[in-house]
């Protein structure tokens, strides 16, 4: 049923609800435009008049009879009294294969300069999560082209990871590795809240010609609205959900989940909710998990979602609130370490730290006795590497750590990656095996 139908008949149900009628603007703070003398459903769209025309801005809440909205793009020429005219049919986005090598906004519109896009279908931000009894179990792994991930923390078709860093360590340049080396059929960048100038470097240095024939980018930078920024992930999803549907595995990398965080906190904030940890209202805590699970496996006749959600760990704090609600609600999450990057081990992936919940029903015994014991040699090395280096330790004094340390170099052979190679699941396998010498 459409928004318009569902209002019509709730109208018709409850008659304190007038129709739908044009109203004004009263105030405006911060972001917020305050209009009244209309009504419009939380969540449906109002056209602004402005000096220059009108904007779009969407029912974020309401108070009595005044209407809270957030605006999609940049606030200027709106008046006091100006005219909002409540619009009911919320469009929803374009989807379809024609979106594939494009680059968009976070409500769909072109910013490639290729030309419009014209799709037959067309599919609502949110969707109706999908009945958790009737999705396909993970059960087979999924190449992303990085031997420290494909070889350590195996990655399932239909797996939820957070990819949880500070600035600088290497987010980007992962993520863009991936969407190289990676078996799934289609790739779904949102880039969410990032620097300018990096959307158009990532398109075009990391993803590059190839990598974007099956890529959808999306992009909503930093100076986008916070509903835009918000929007930008609900459309990496709705789109991803869209190919999943039609059988496809797809890849989704969303740069990053705190800055979607960030953008539903100032939303929130500014239709008056209150702050609660760390300046984030308790609303942030429910649409993070909405988000999330719309990532992962459909039902038995549809394809996958396997999502990477970045989340910043400010100050490298891993008890950040967002990176903590993150970890909870992701299948597993890959620490990238400041300490590793400064030494120039890049991916600075810091494989003791980092875990892939669903491993072990994924992958042999004998990769998975693989993996324990190189986290077995990269704890027993770090715990020991201080007592080496000043020359308390003397070899031959423990055999287990003598055994350790024999390996390690190998093993940050194998964990270092140069940022233009992939290589495929079974070779990195292999490859582990002869590191460890058979
Ligand atoms: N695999 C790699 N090989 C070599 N260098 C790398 C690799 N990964 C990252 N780097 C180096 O680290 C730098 C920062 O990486 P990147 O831009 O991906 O970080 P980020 O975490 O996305 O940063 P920000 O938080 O600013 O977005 C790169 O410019 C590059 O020099
Ligand atoms: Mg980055």
């Amino acid at each position: 049923m459409t928004l318009a139908q569902r209002l019509s008949r709730y109208q018709t149900a409850n008659t304190a609800c007038k129709p739908v009628a044009s109203g004004r603007l009263d105030r405006v703070v911060g972001l917020t435009l305050e209009a009244i003398g209309c009504r419009a459903p939380v969540g449906s769209v109002c056209k602004v008049e402005t000096l220059t025309g009108e904007l779009e801005a969407e029912v974020v809440g309401f108070a009595g009879e005044t209407l809270f909205l957030m605006p999609s793009e940049q606030l200027s020429g709106v008046m006091p009294g100006a005219k909002v005219t409540p619009i009911l049919h919320n469009s929803g986005i374009p989807v379809g294969p024609e979106l594939l090598g494009r680059v968009i906004d976070g409500i769909g519109n072109p910013l490639d300069g290729l030309g419009p896009i014209f799709t037959e279908q067309r599919a609502a931000f949110t969707s109706t999560p999908i009945n958790p009894l009737s999705r396909k179990p993970i059960k087979e792994p999924l190449d992303v082209g990085i031997k420290a991930i494909n070889g350590l923390l195996t990655v399932g078709k239909g797996q939820r990871i957070g990819l949880f860093a500070g600035s600088g360590v290497g987010k980007s340049v992962t993520l863009g590795m991936m969407t190289r080396g990676t078996s799934a059929q289609i790739v779904v960048v949102g880039l969410i809240g990032e620097r300018g100038r990096e959307v158009k470097e990532f398109i075009d240095e990391i993803l590059g010609k190839e990598g974007r024939e099956r890529a959808v980018v999306i992009a909503a930078p930093a100076d986008a609205s916070p509903l835009m920024r918000l929007k930008g992930c609900q459309t990496s999803l709705t789109i991803a959900e869209y190919f999943r549907d039609q059988g496809f595995d797809v890849l989704l990398l969303m740069d990053s989940l705190t800055r979607f965080a960030q953008a539903q906190r100032e939303i929130a904030l500014s239709v008056g909710e209150p702050p609660a940890t760390k300046g984030y209202p308790p609303s942030v805590f429910a649409k993070l998990p909405a988000l999330v699970e719309r990532a992962g496996n459909g039902n038995e006749n549809q394809g996958s979602i396997t999502a990477f959600f970045t989340v910043l760990s400010e100050g490298d704090d891993l008890q950040d609130p967002i990176a903590d609600a993150s970890r909870a609600i992701l299948d597993g999450h890959i620490v990238l370490s400041r300490e590793m990057a400064d030494a120039g081990h890049y991916p600075a992936i810091d494989v003791e730290r980092s875990v892939s919940r669903v491993m072990p029903a994924i992958v042999s015994d004998d990769h998975m006795l693989m993996s324990k014991a190189v986290r077995q040699i990269l704890s027993i090395c770090r715990k020991n590497q201080d007592l080496v280096a000043i020359g308390a330790y003397k070899s031959g004094t423990d055999a287990t750590i003598d055994q350790a340390f024999s390996f390690k170099p190998k093993l940050d052979n194998y964990l270092q990656q140069e940022m233009k190679e992939a290589v495929p699941y079974e070779m990195c396998v292999n490859m582990l095996r002869s590191t460890l010498g058979g």
